[in-house]
């Protein structure tokens, strides 16, 4: 496997982080390649749980090497506790992580205008998480952000960041009636960072592109989702970054040609977090079922997550936009005691069924999901370690999702630890 990149088909929170963990086995190097700490991948090794909001996730096996990609945005005060944090747990760091010298950086005054711009725009807001993503990606685009090299030249530094507190200042106190941002004690807190992430610093493309002249294979692991991605997702309900496979070329300088496959990963029901239309969520008493079996609580923020059931029409469009070969289901227990189990084959809108989903957003929430009806397994799937040995209602399930979105399982997961999944 040389180059396998790991994508979400849904809204984010497939389990990307244990599907990653079990294919970290056979990688050399796993890369994070959008996203920021908006992300968290859970994983559950030997009885302990770890989340990772920027740090891979393959940081857990030794001897792997772990790159922090261009596209991603790095909040340092966040990427250093968690470096301690993992440290302290025993985790090997020091040899083993390399930051993109591309990669923008989160500051202050980005977090405090993601949470003004939310509470200003009221009715209409988006949910986010309220790290400073959007915000950061915008000074990306608008070409006045801070990399990861700026960082490294004191002189430079200093110039863009003045630069930026004097504009986002305007912003505070003109437009959102807000406090200033103080740039003496963010640069202050700067240069700190500077010195305890500068020895990580790499340059991903050249690093990525040797490894793969040695033949060394590469996991890049997708943060939130498809239907999160920038341009593909369900717009403007979406996170800032390329959350598709195409993403993971853009955000570490490897070029298409170099991939060799695409993993998407889905639940085998949907969930999303934020705001933002959901055609086959559940009615309020499944919903709290599902979510207290399924632990649906965001792993960043620890909201509700919504849950509804599998959307077939979501996902093959997922398919289509990142090119996916092979699919793993996760969480196919939390479906265990459901008499019944749904799946959405299509759309109705304005009197016409549609396998593939509208780009107008508006009209969203006009959908109505059609649905197709099997019955549910009622057995305990936690301890099942094979696909053979599933239930039958469980494998006719999951075969004619196979066929629906015409594309192979390859994985199936029952359970959070790391022994609860199985190739098939
Ligand atoms: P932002 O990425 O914080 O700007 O949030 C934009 C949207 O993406 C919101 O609906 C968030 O809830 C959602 N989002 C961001 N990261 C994740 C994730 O890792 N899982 C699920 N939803 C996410």
């Amino acid at each position: 496997m040389p180059s396998i990149v790991v994508v979400g088909a849904q809204w984010g929170d497939e389990g990307k982080g244990k599907v990653i963990d079990m294919l970290t086995e056979r990688a050399d190097f796993v890369v994070r390649f959008q996203g920021g700490n908006n992300a968290g991948h859970t994983v559950v090794v030997g009885g302990q749980e770890f989340i990772m909001h920027l740090i891979p996730s393959g940081i857990l096996h030794r001897g792997k090497f772990c790159v922090i990609g261009n596209g991603v945005v790095v909040d340092p005060l966040v990427l250093l506790e968690e470096i301690e944090g993992l440290k302290k747990r025993g985790i090997d760091i020091d040899s083993n992580l390399g930051i993109s010298d591309q990669a923008h950086l989160i500051f202050p005054y980005h977090k405090a205008l993601d949470k003004l711009k939310e509470a200003k725009v009221g009715p209409g807001k988006i949910g986010t998480t309220g790290r400073g993503i959007g915000p950061c990606y915008t000074d990306k685009a608008s070409r006045v952000g801070i990399r990861v090299a700026d960082l490294l030249d004191d002189e430079l530094f200093r110039r863009k960041l003045k630069m930026n507190v004097e504009e986002k200042n305007l912003l505070f106190t003109r437009v959102y009636e807000a406090p200033p941002v103080e740039f003496d004690s963010i640069y202050r807190d700067y240069c700190l960072y500077r010195e305890k992430i500068s020895p990580y610093v790499i340059s991903a493309p050249l690093l990525l592109n040797r490894a793969l002249e040695q033949n060394k294979t590469i996991l890049f692991e997708g943060a939130q989702g498809t239907w999160l991605d920038i341009d593909h997702g369900t717009y403007p309900y979406v996170t800032s970054s390329s959350a598709t496979a195409g993403g993971a070329c853009v955000g570490t300088g490897v070029g298409p040609t170099r991939i060799d496959q695409v993993v998407g990963v889905v639940k085998a029901y949907t969930t999303r977090v934020g705001e933002g239309p959901f055609p086959t969520e559940f009615p309020p008493p499944l919903m709290e079922q599902i979510r207290a079996k399924g632990k649906e609580f965001g792993a960043t923020t620890g909201r509700p997550r919504r849950c509804g059931w599998f959307d077939a029409v979501l996902v093959r469009h997922a398919i289509l936009v990142n090119g996916i070969s092979e699919i793993a289901v996760t969480k196919l227990d939390v479906l265990d005691n459901s008499p019944r189990v749904r799946i959405c084959t299509g759309y109705r809108l304005s009197g016409k069924t549609l396998d593939h989903p509208p780009a107008a957003i508006d009209r969203w929430p006009e959908i109505e999901a059609v649905y197709e009806d099997h019955p549910g397994w009622l057995t305990d799937t936690s301890e099942v370690t094979s696909f053979e040995d599933l239930p039958p209602q469980a494998r006719r399930y999951l075969k004619r999702i196979e066929e629906l979105l015409r594309v192979r399982i390859s994985i199936v997961s029952v359970g959070s630890k790391r022994e609860q999944a199985f190739h098939v």
